[in-house]
């Protein structure tokens, strides 16, 4: 997001005006030929990212908030919208969770189950913690919920932790040890704070100057263990590795105080080699250990001229996150599709028609030419590149691109291991393509809009199975 503090008292009042979140109409998702059919989507209005994300294990049921401007199509005053599902495909919607307030908007931010009441809110109280916005600057809040995530009350001594730098946002708290470790961004660069009981918080330590790319402002990040390594997620926006905005990681050891890189300065990593996957973020409480990942599948390059009609952006599809080595022995992070993504695999098909799920093997020693296309000639072609070992994804001539000279692009990601034969699994909905290489070791996500659904799919030098989608 670019930083516009002149628009948010305007955006204050709106909301107030329209008296917070009580009164607002309900909502039901409207049909359009670019509304995703198997990945989340608000039902009407705006959403940019994934926020307080959160399994509830007694329950089986997975909590996604969003920033959501329920006035408009486009960003505005922020609110936490609300879905749930119990298989990561169907979404229910949720009346809106948090509204602006007189301490600014609610932007991004995360939610941890209390489950010893070390807030004081209740045992198993689900706690969210936020970014406020305002004209003087962003500060966290936090706000209690104890009916399991469907109403939140707000703190009464808001704000928990003032900003010092103008952006300093998007508070991702996770367990660490004893305590509550809570992980910032500010400016560019990242902070981390430790609490007893999620109101007071002390600075511990900072990370960030000198690594990585730095051509945007830090936002949403995210430290995960991985066995014995850490990794530390970070949005940046723009100075994205395809122009706007991406997310990178770095690798490297926590000691409970300070984050330490283990990467060459810079080196960059990225998490995903496509233009449309930013602000990632995990579920508090994933089950059976596992790191299951969601990321709005936008840019803000041009996420609020995209060509849908009463809605504006969808997630991505779950994804779990693991560390591996690649061929010179450095770790990077693997994205697979999620078990419960992969259960919308439906039967194999002759041909493509619309919406799929598409496996392709492929001998890493010849090219191959994947090529996804409809009657109008719209089409996206993607290359592997045996001599350079690359995958690319060309949407140049996708559909429409006209709303953003931005948008046509021809992105590529290393394979980093080589393997006899490679794998790519492609999704396929009604306004994306997400690619995932051999185990996840590279994942690829590009928004298309062709005017026609696509129907054909050609493979030049490998072999396809399609598969309808079981929704
Ligand atoms: C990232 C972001 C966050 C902020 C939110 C505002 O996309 O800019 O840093 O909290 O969006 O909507």
């Amino acid at each position: 997001m670019k930083h516009s503090l002149l628009l948010w008292p305007l955006a204050i009042s709106c909301c107030l005006m329209a008296g917070g979140c009580s009164r607002m109409p309900a909502r039901h998702v409207t049909d359009e030929p670019f509304r995703s059919v198997y990945h989340h989507s608000p039902a009407s209005n705006w959403m940019n990212d994934p926020n307080g994300m959160f399994y509830d294990a007694n329950a089986g049921v997975w909590h996604l908030y969003y920033q959501h401007n329920p006035f408009g199509t486009t960003w505005g005053p922020m609110h936490w919208g609300h879905a749930t599902s119990t298989d990561l495909l169907h979404w229910e919607e949720h009346p809106i969770v948090l509204a602006p307030d007189s301490l600014g908007t609610i932007f991004s931010g995360s939610c941890v189950i209390d489950e010893d009441n070390t807030a004081g809110f209740g045992e198993g109280a689900v706690i969210a913690i936020y970014t406020q916005s305002e004209v003087c600057g962003q500060h966290q809040s936090i706000a209690y919920s104890t009916d399991g995530g469907a109403t939140f009350t707000k703190y009464a001594g808001n704000p928990v932790l003032m900003g010092d730098v103008p952006d300093f946002r998007d508070p991702k708290v996770m367990r660490d040890g004893d305590h509550w470790l809570m992980t910032l961004a500010c400016g560019q660069e990242i902070r981390f704070y430790a609490s007893d009981d999620l109101r007071q918080w002390t600075f511990l330590s900072a990370f960030g100057e000198g690594y990585g790319a730095h051509g945007g402002v830090w936002e949403c990040p995210e430290l995960i263990p991985f066995d014995g390594q850490w990794v530390l997620l970070v949005s940046i926006n723009p100075g994205g590795l395809f122009g706007g905005s991406a997310t990178q990681y770095f690798v490297g050891q926590w000691d409970g105080k300070t984050f330490t890189c283990m990467d060459e300065p810079t080196e960059l990593k990225w998490l995903d080699y496509g233009k449309d996957n930013y602000s990632t973020f995990t579920f508090f409480g994933s089950p059976e250990g596992r790191v299951v990942s969601l990321g709005w599948m936008s840019n803000w390059q041009y996420a609020n001229q995209l060509p849908t009609m009463a809605f504006r952006s969808q997630n991505t599809i779950a994804r779990d996150l693991s560390l591996y080595k690649d061929d010179a022995g450095e770790y990077r992070l693997a994205s697979v599709p999620s078990a419960e993504s992969m259960a919308c695999r439906g039967d194999k098909q002759t041909r493509l028609s619309d919406i799929a799920i598409v496996e392709i093997e492929w001998n890493g020693k010849q090219d191959a030419l994947i090529t996804v296309s409809n009657d109008k000639g719209e089409k996206v072609l993607m290359t592997l590149d045996a001599h350079h070992q690359t995958f690319s994804m060309d949407r140049t001539a996708s559909g429409d691109c006209s709303f953003s000279h931005e948008f046509a692009a021809n992105t590529t990601a290393p394979l980093f291991v080589a393997h006899d034969r490679h794998h790519v699994t492609l999704f396929i909905d009604h306004c994306s393509i997400e690619a995932f290489g051999t185990n996840g070791e590279w994942a690829m996500t590009n928004l298309v809009f062709p005017s026609e659904p696509y129907n054909r799919l050609t493979v030049e030098g490998g072999e396809a199975t399609i598969y309808s989608i079981n929704y």
